[in-house]
């Protein structure tokens, strides 16, 4: 394909378009409730770990010069051990603390480690199986690398595991392949906030290990739960060959681009050898910084923090039941994100959010950028699939970075201007 200038650029380019998300970045708001920005982040502490940084450096040139030096790719061992204690310890993830420590590697961010593994897994034309709706910094990945995206049905507790199996079987008849990849996020997913039970997660693994499949399992919200936890997939994978295990430093810690994970080992070589060509290695100095953190202030962060989010999600759950027009909202028990479905089917929150909730200084995701752009669907009774097609009544509202007065403040503004168009 060739632009303008008569450069001859990849086919992707002409089919794939910015992440919605970043380009709704450049809107500056009252009331944002757009990507997954977290809004408590424990700046003091952070604060404090970089000005006793500074003076260790100051003192011990040798150990300054080796944290603003390159690592190894898949991240510096005294960091890998530090996770892998936590990984133990807090998600009872089965390695062992002490000595599997290699079996962790970092990326930059999760998003990395999601790009990394679908570059590894996917030749054109393989399938992947996704909730629908899902996370689109998932979808996009998928979809440039030409799988085909499989989307399964999901309920108010997640993806549904009898339909995961209906579209392995149909999958098996339409396209003559069995899926490589079950993409979930178990805790509080994105975009729904919705948490799959241990009966859920326990079927998804059984599926996987009976079809051999990868199952991807993205725990990006598994610190930030306000009530019980349930325990990781990854948890009944005792020998590490089933489930690549996701975590990241973005929504626990700070927004200093470190992805954590626990892959099958065949996987994770493959993957590091991706990221060796995508970034050399992850900075050093910010495994520093986050080694102090998850080895000193991460409980005591996670005991003040969460709490918060909670509480924001807890006022933009009451101004939503108050103030908004016919429809159906997720209730999470963690996580950055209610999900809100009109009873309009012909309302499009992405036009509306352009012609009114924009010029009215408020901020959501419209939901249609959670469906595969190309991709398919299993029809609700399962007995088919069909062309993916986008709910364009649905949209993300992230509870996450404003405060709990404005997120009231704001989601009466929003209901109010909703039930006057829909209403
Ligand atoms: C479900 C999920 N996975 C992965 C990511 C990427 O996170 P990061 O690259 O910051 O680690 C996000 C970010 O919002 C997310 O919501």
């Amino acid at each position: 394909m060739a632009n303008e200038r008569g450069y001859s650029l990849a086919t992707w380019t002409s089919f794939i378009e910015e992440s919605q998300i970043r380009s709704l970045l450049k809107y500056k708001v009252k009331y944002y409730f757009g990507g997954g920005k977290p809004g408590i982040i424990p700046t003091d502490i952070f604060a404090d770990i970089m000005a006793d940084l500074s003076i260790r450096y100051k003192e011990d040139s040798k150990l300054a010069l080796d944290d603003l030096n390159y690592g190894p790719t898949g991240g510096q061992p005294w960091f890998l051990k530090t996770l892998a204690k936590r990984l133990c310890d807090v998600r009872k993830i089965p390695i062992n603390c002490e000595d599997d420590w290699d079996h962790v590697s970092i990326t930059n961010g999760s998003q990395q480690a999601l790009y990394a593994i679908l570059d590894t897994l996917i030749d054109p034309g393989d399938v992947i199986i996704t909730p629908s709706p899902a996370y689109l910094g998932f979808l996009v990945p998928a979809v440039k690398l030409g799988a085909r995206v499989l989307t399964v049905n999901t309920d108010n507790e997640g993806i549904i595991p009898e339909q995961v199996e209906r579209a392995i079987h149909l999958s098996k008849i339409k396209f003559g392949k069995v899926p490589d990849l079950l993409y979930v996020v178990p805790d509080s997913d994105n975009p729904k906030g919705t948490t799959l039970s241990m009966k859920r997660r326990q079927a998804l693994f059984d599926i996987c290990e009976n079809h051999n499949i990868l199952l991807l399992e993205d725990s990006a919200y598994a610190e930030i739960q306000f009530k019980n936890t349930v325990k990781a997939i990854k948890t009944l994978d005792k020998d590490n060959t089933r489930v690549a295990y996701l975590g990241t430093s973005s929504k626990e810690a700070a927004v200093l681009r470190v992805g954590y994970s626990v892959m099958p080992d065949a996987v994770r070589d493959q993957v590091l050898k991706d990221k060796g060509y995508l970034d050399l290695c992850t900075a050093t100095l910010v495994q520093r910084i986050l080694d102090e953190y998850y080895s000193k202030y991460i409980d005591q962060a996670m005991k003040d923090g969460v709490p918060k989010y909670k509480e924001r999600y807890e006022a933009m759950a009451k101004a939503m039941d108050e103030f908004f027009p016919g429809g159906d909202r997720t209730d999470p028990t963690g996580g950055f994100f209610i999900w809100w479905k009109s009873d309009d089917p012909k309302f499009d929150s992405s036009e509306f959010m352009e012609r009114v909730a924009i010029p009215n200084d408020l901020l959501y995701v419209p939901g249609a950028p959670f469906y595969p752009i190309v991709g398919h669907q299993l029809t609700e009774d399962g007995n088919d699939i069909i062309p993916s097609v986008p709910e364009a009544d649905t949209m993300r509202l992230g509870f996450s970075y404003a405060t709990s007065d404005v997120i009231a403040e704001g989601i009466e503004k929003l209901g109010k201007l909703l039930t006057k168009e829909i209403g």
